[in-house]
């Protein structure tokens, strides 16, 4: 009886212990589900928020799904101040001539440049409506937080009037620079390329930054280019993008059409979209025409993509030094180096390779210009250089005739030069 005493005790022990971990573990679970069905409700709501009712879908060969969302219904308005927005279809300005339908048209029949988006090989959007890359629950997963998706990190920005603090952030640039003067806009021609990314929350990214204000808490900033983000959307791809900010990345803007600001009226090119083809190492080059300018009359910045393209606009109260007039104008490379096993990243900038290997091998811009006081493009005057460090990522300028003011930048990231 003794011994089966003890063992009853024994048992029931046991069993007492069996349970506490039993109602340990399922509190824990209990927790945990309820954590993740609060994101789950989060992330429904953002995702809400951010795909707007589709007149049409197309899928494209990348996988994006292109929801075609009529033009009144984009994210844009809702913005407590676009409420009452009217919608403006077309500039009052533009920089290379008063805007001109007859030339447009013309230019729409003869579109010769074969650089267009991946998604047209499936069908296009109909009128008065515009692309929107559907964001997926992946996409907001992928991100640190449902706050955090589409909006940078602060303080990626290029501090070329600040090299003491360069390399606070991790982030590497190469880039060509003016300032010291009022810039109403800016232009480039850039060459494409799928540089590799070494770990998922690395990018690479080649684009032109206008910036106002100072590179502390008040930045204005708008940006277009190219970029390579697998964090921001799940592949390797080339893609179109846009950013914006007017309190240097803390509370306002985002990338593309991921909160409400930009507003786009073209139906043709989607934000955050690949760009295909892209050029190969002594191959076909490729290269896209991004120019963006403030219109003189309405103070907004808008944006054209090609020749052909205007996408939209940024309406001037989004902004507080924009809403004037830009005081620097950037163009350039930045990745992020994350340091993976402490040493530097082999993310490349560009095509990868230095800029002293030339047109076909190294990455370019040309026919960089600045809209100056009278809305007209102009020659930057006084263009400085600036990288944090030129072994691992490096730029070279150099002007002639066709390309105007020009330069080659980039490099491979990790080389025996930068360990
Ligand atoms: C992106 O490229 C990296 C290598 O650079 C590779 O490991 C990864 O699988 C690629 N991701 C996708 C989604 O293709
Ligand atoms: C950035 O850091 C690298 C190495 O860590 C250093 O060589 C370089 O001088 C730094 N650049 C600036 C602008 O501080």
């Amino acid at each position: 009886m003794g011994f089966a005493q003890l063992s009853r005790g024994r048992s029931s022990r046991a069993l007492a212990l069996a349970l506490c971990v039993w109602s340990l573990i399922s509190l824990s679970c209990a927790a945990r589900l309820t954590d993740s069905s609060r994101q789950k409700l989060d992330v429904q709501k953002h995702l809400n928020r951010l795909n707007k009712p589709a007149v049409k879908s197309i899928k494209s060969p990348d996988g994006d799904i292109i929801d075609c969302v009529h033009i009144s219904q984009q994210a844009a308005f809702d913005h407590p101040y676009l409420k009452d927005h009217k919608i403006q279809m077309r500039p009052n300005y533009h920089p290379e001539g008063l805007f001109n339908e007859n030339k447009v048209a013309e230019k729409t029949k003869e579109r010769s440049n074969p650089q267009v988006q991946l998604w047209h090989a499936n069908g296009r959007c109909p009128e008065d409506t515009i692309p929107v890359r559907r964001t997926r629950e992946d996409d907001i997963l992928r991100a640190s937080s449902v706050k955090a998706y589409g909006r940078k990190k602060q303080r990626s920005i290029p501090k070329s009037a600040d090299p003491d603090l360069a390399n606070e952030s991790g982030h590497q640039h190469a880039i060509v620079y003016v300032n010291g003067d009022k810039y109403y806009g800016a232009k480039a021609t850039i060459n494409v390329w799928e540089p590799k990314i070494q770990q998922p929350n690395e990018f690479s990214l080649s684009q032109l930054w206008i910036l106002g204000g100072s590179f502390g808490e008040d930045l204005n900033s708008i940006e277009a280019g190219w970029q390579v983000s697998p964090d921001l959307y799940g592949d390797n791809n080339t893609r179109l993008f846009t950013y914006w900010t007017s309190d240097a990345y803390q509370a306002t803007g985002c990338y593309n059409l991921l909160c409400s600001g930009f507003i786009q009226i073209n139906s043709e090119i989607a934000m955050g979209a690949s760009i295909s083809p892209v050029s190969g190492l002594r191959g076909s080059q490729y290269d896209i025409s991004i120019l963006v300018w403030k219109d003189p009359k309405e103070g907004h910045w808008w944006m054209q993509f090609g020749n052909d393209y205007v996408l939209g606009y940024w309406p001037s109260f989004l902004f507080s030094y924009l809403a004037d007039s830009a005081s620097m104008i950037e163009w350039g490379g930045e990745v992020v180096n994350s340091e993976p096993d402490g040493q530097h990243t082999s993310t490349q900038m560009g095509s990868g390779r230095f800029p002293e290997e030339g047109f076909g091998k190294a990455s370019y811009f040309r026919n960089i210009q600045v809209v100056d006081s009278s809305n007209n493009l102009k020659a930057p005057k006084g263009l400085g250089t600036f990288t944090e460090q030129s072994n691992c990522y490096d730029v070279q300028t150099g002007s002639n005739g066709d390309w105007g003011h020009y330069f080659y930048y980039g490099g491979p990231g990790k080389n025996p030069n930068c360990p």
